[in-house]
């Protein structure tokens, strides 16, 4: 697709590209609003990795015949346009992963356990993914460290910034913070919130799975020392995410798995480091994950990150208003004057039925929403008091018309309750 700055996002045409979008689900035609979960992928994605096992599957680094140096090319390139859309210095920078878990799994196993130790402090927030909790929990109990959190602000919309300058004030080791929350759908200062870690001497790791897939990304901006993502959130395949780490400190950083590919060189009883990125990346990679990927930022590229942005706000404002049209209905995050400090995420609650019912009924309509604690229990259930919350989730394909067809199956959850 060709880039048309400045320009709404032609959405039917977009919509023809993903083949899943014209399926239907309980015999309603698919209205997928559970982005945030997983995206759904476009054809030229599909195509990309069914083409790789058709055309030129062959493993990638030493295979000295024509299709094997192909999916060589076509995976460094996949990290070299990676490196590009988040803007790291380098491919070297960037470390092929399973998914965001994973990526933070291996920051807190190798830097982590390098770095942390007894009476240290780790310090979150209170609106993180489990994936950005229990890493550091565990890397806590191992080390004698203590986790702590920032707190959220009276409205529990945003981070409470005095707070946040309290919890500073311990000298955290490192700061493990999502740039957007997958509950409230907020978008934090990260950029402001590095500067502050720094100043005290800490590291910085910015989850980007949700920010990644719906908005420019600049990690040199940032400032950040990792920066971690999930493929399969931004149009790109299952099995493949990414660690973003600046060179100084992935070079000083040992390894966690060892084995093939990741090694220059072994004598029986002696080992070399293989260079960055590879040296992070033992045995046989994704190669179709990596290539898939590479196919999906090709395609967010086409459309144009500002664009996807854009769309969502819209999105995400006119869902506001409509849900908040409904009797029963708490949204939760900022409102409609936070608009452009919230990502295309937004949970609501009807009073009086479990969100699971929501999503029931929903389903039942053909509309795939969430229920649940989102993988954000100490969130959803501690600070905001809730068991579960309903979803809805955003990305370039859906459309106002969908948001519509949402708040009429809200109106028939409401028939069939009596509320
Ligand atoms: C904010 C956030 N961080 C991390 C993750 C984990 O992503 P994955 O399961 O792909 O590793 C998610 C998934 O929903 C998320 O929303």
């Amino acid at each position: 697709m060709m880039q048309m700055a400045h320009e709404d996002i032609d959405v039917e045409r977009v919509r023809r590209d993903f083949p899943i979008l014209g399926t239907s689900m309980n015999g309603k035609p698919l209205v997928y609003l559970d982005s945030a979960a997983t995206s759904q992928k476009p054809i030229q994605v599909i195509d990309a990795i069914s083409n790789y096992y058709k055309e030129y599957n062959a493993n990638i680094h030493r295979g000295i015949y024509q299709i094997s140096e192909r999916a060589t090319s076509e995976y460094i390139e996949s990290k070299e346009k990676l490196a590009k859309f988040i803007n790291a210095g380098e491919m070297a920078e960037i470390v092929y992963t399973r998914n965001a878990t994973e990526s933070i799994n291996v920051v807190a196993l190798t830097w982590g356990n390098e770095n942390v130790g007894k009476g240290d402090h780790i310090l979150i927030s209170d609106m993180e993914h489990h994936s950005n909790i229990v890493p550091w929990m565990l890397l806590a109990e191992r080390k004698g460290a203590t986790l702590d959190y920032i707190k959220l602000d009276g409205a529990k919309a945003e981070l409470d910034p005095k707070n946040l300058e309290e919890q500073l004030a311990k000298k955290p080791k490192i700061v493990a913070i999502t740039q957007a929350s997958n509950v409230l759908g907020t978008i934090n200062d990260i950029k402001g919130i590095t500067k502050m870690a720094h100043d005290v001497g800490a590291k910085v790791l910015v989850d980007g799975a949700q920010s990644a897939p719906h908005m420019a990304v600049d990690v040199k901006d940032i400032d950040c020392d990792f920066f971690v993502l999930s493929g399969h959130k931004m149009l790109g395949p299952t099995g493949i995410g990414a660690l973003y780490g600046k060179r100084e400190i992935l070079e000083a950083t040992e390894p966690l798995f060892s084995g093939g590919d990741m090694i220059r060189s072994v004598r029986h009883n002696e080992h070399a480091w293989n260079d960055l990125p590879w040296k992070f990346e033992a045995g046989t990679s994704d190669i179709a994950g990596g290539i898939g990927l590479s196919a999906a930022i090709d395609y967010l590229n086409g459309v144009g990150m500002d664009r996807v942005r854009d769309h969502e706000k819209k999105l995400v404002r006119y869902a506001i208003e409509r849900l908040s049209q409904v009797g029963g209905v708490r949204i939760f995050g900022l409102g409609q004057d936070g608009v452009d400090r919230r990502c295309g995420v937004v949970s609501f609650k009807l009073d009086g039925i479990h969100p699971h019912d929501v999503a029931q009924i929903f389903d039942s309509e053909g509309i795939a929403i969430r229920a649940g604690h989102h993988c954000a229990m100490p969130l959803v259930t501690e600070t905001l008091g809730e068991g579960a919350l309903s979803r809805i989730s955003f990305y370039i394909y859906n459309t106002e018309s969908e948001v519509d067809a949402a708040i009429a199956a809200i109106e028939t959850v409401r028939r069939i309750f009596k509320v």
